[in-house]
């Protein structure tokens, strides 16, 4: 059967580190007082999933007996619209990123969406050191102490975890033959993919890859230059995730955000009645990011809560995630800031007392059709991610929605979705089907298959 791929990167690819970046010297924030579930899961909250936990190996690839230690990981599962064992019906697999696996499944729309359509069950999987999912008896003051417990925090166990999880689950439901379709945002993208890569034999037949990625693209620069170097990273994090979260209807996944909330800044921004008053035009700006409910008294400028416990990324920057980005601000409302690899290096030094190791995942999983490396350019394009823009292959496919947003496609549809989301979707759809009809008639021929067919859907 064939998975696809997809790749580009959660929001937290740098930001936890800006803080030790010359040039760019605040973190992200996360304001919770103003993050609110999103409307459509408030109402379907407790609804949508129920939630389980399985006893997971804390090391995979390692038989010291200190290995052996166990943790709890939390997945949630819905099989409302399951077609059940016998009739090897579906599994959707949702690989967790860096964050509490609720807060992605309230937001991931598409698995359960789908899921009449396909007679999927629909499983999400939360990534270990995240949210629940915590080594060291659930403590995050002990999992989050120093290298030697959050060296178990790696990609390659997530995907091990995984692996080990869905065969379990595969075996208790008596579904072993059951086709597994993988999806995924950003790292959650990435992880599906090399899932896909790694664990091919968990579906069997497949003989190649398959791709599928929805490039998003946003923020078209405001007319008026404003140097943001003032209050820069408050500013930086309200511009950044905006840019990342132009959705095309209006939102809440890291803020309430009105559709389109780019063009709300540059309108902002460029509000004649501000004329050249940049104090002004910077806070019309913030404020439509953090105040575009209208609620908010005060900003809190040092407010460093992380209510989706995305905390863990500083780690994983500092280890393997290492995606050098840089750009000018010759015409960008972003400061110039310089990947300077040193910097990442020493900053995790003093943090971790660890070095980064650059090259491992490129080693480990590959990453020559990806162009991972150097793409994200915050000069004309300030969030275009590294992405799959060609297809590689009949299989591999990448859908490149120029209007998208981060992994907009994944998210619950609404009245107000433009056709081509609407359309995206429907050749999501198709494809998707193809590869489980394709996996059914592989099945039907096939005398020596082990496991079932897993198929890998990602996008950015
Ligand atoms: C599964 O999701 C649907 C919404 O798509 C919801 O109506 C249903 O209650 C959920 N089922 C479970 C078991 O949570
Ligand atoms: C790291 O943290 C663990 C758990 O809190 C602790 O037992 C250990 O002594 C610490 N190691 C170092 C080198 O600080
Ligand atoms: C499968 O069943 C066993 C026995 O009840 C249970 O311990 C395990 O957690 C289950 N696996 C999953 C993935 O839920
Ligand atoms: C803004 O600045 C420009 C150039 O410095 C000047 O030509 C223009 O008159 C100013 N506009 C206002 C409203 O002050
Ligand atoms: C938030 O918006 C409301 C309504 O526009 C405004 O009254 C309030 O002053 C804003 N809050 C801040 C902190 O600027
Ligand atoms: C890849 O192929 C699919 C269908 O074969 C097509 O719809 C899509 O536009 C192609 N993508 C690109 C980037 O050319």
């Amino acid at each position: 059967m064939s998975p696809s791929l997809c790749f580009s990167f959660f929001f937290l690819l740098q930001f936890p580190l800006i803080s030790f970046s010359k040039t760019t010297p605040a973190g992200a924030r996360f304001p919770s007082s103003l993050i609110t579930p999103e409307k459509v899961s408030a109402s379907a909250q407790n609804k949508l999933y129920r939630t389980k936990y399985f006893t997971q190996i804390l090391d995979h690839f390692n038989f010291y007996p200190k290995s052996y230690q166990t943790f709890q990981q939390r997945y949630l599962i819905n099989d409302t619209f399951w077609g059940g064992a016998k009739n090897n019906a579906p599994i959707f697999v949702y690989t967790g990123n860096e964050g509490n696996i609720e807060w992605f499944a309230q937001n991931t729309g598409f698995l359960y969406e789908t899921a009449p359509h396909f007679k999927s069950l629909v499983v999400f999987i939360e990534h270990r050191f995240y949210g629940k999912s915590i080594p060291y008896g659930g403590k995050k003051s002990v999992a989050y102490s120093n290298a030697t417990t959050l060296g178990y925090l790696s990609s390659t166990q997530a995907l091990a975890d995984y692996a080990s999880l869905i065969i379990d689950l595969k075996k208790n439901l008596s579904a072993t033959e059951s086709p597994v379709v993988v999806f995924g945002g950003s790292y959650g993208g990435m992880l599906a993919a090399w899932f896909r890569l790694k664990y091919p034999h968990i579906e069997d037949t497949a003989d190649q890859p398959g791709g599928l990625e929805l490039l998003r693209k946003s923020f078209k620069i405001c007319k008026n230059y404003i140097s943001a170097d003032y209050l820069e990273g408050w500013l930086q994090t309200a511009y950044t995730y905006t840019a990342m979260t132009d959705y095309p209807t209006p939102s809440n996944f890291l803020s309430p955000l009105p559709a389109f909330p780019v063009k709300k800044m540059c309108e902002a921004i460029d509000d004649p009645t501000t004329g050249n008053d940049t104090f002004a035009k910077l806070y019309g700006a913030a404020n439509v990011y953090y105040n575009y409910s209208g609620t908010v008294t005060c900003f809190d400028l040092d407010d460093n809560s992380d209510p989706h416990d995305l905390g863990g990324w500083s780690w994983q920057a500092c280890t393997e995630m290492i995606m050098p980005t840089s750009g000018n601000n010759e015409d960008s409302i972003f400061p110039a800031s310089d990947w300077d690899y040193k910097d990442r290096a020493s900053g995790c030094k003093s943090i971790f007392g660890i070095e980064p190791r650059p090259l491992w995942i490129t080693t480990e999983f590959g990453g020559h059709i990806w162009k991972q490396y150097y793409l994200l350019q915050w000069l004309k394009r300030p969030l275009e991610w590294w992405g799959v823009l060609k297809n590689i292959s009949k299989s591999i496919v990448a859908i490149v929605a120029k209007e998208g947003a981060h992994h907009v496609d994944l998210r619950f549809k609404s009245s107000e979705d433009p056709e081509w989301l609407k359309d995206v979707r429907k050749q999501e759809i198709k494809i998707i089907a193809e590869w489980i009809s394709q996996y059914y008639h592989d099945l039907l021929n096939s005398f020596d298959h082990i496991y079932s067919e897993s198929s890998v859907l990602c996008r950015g």
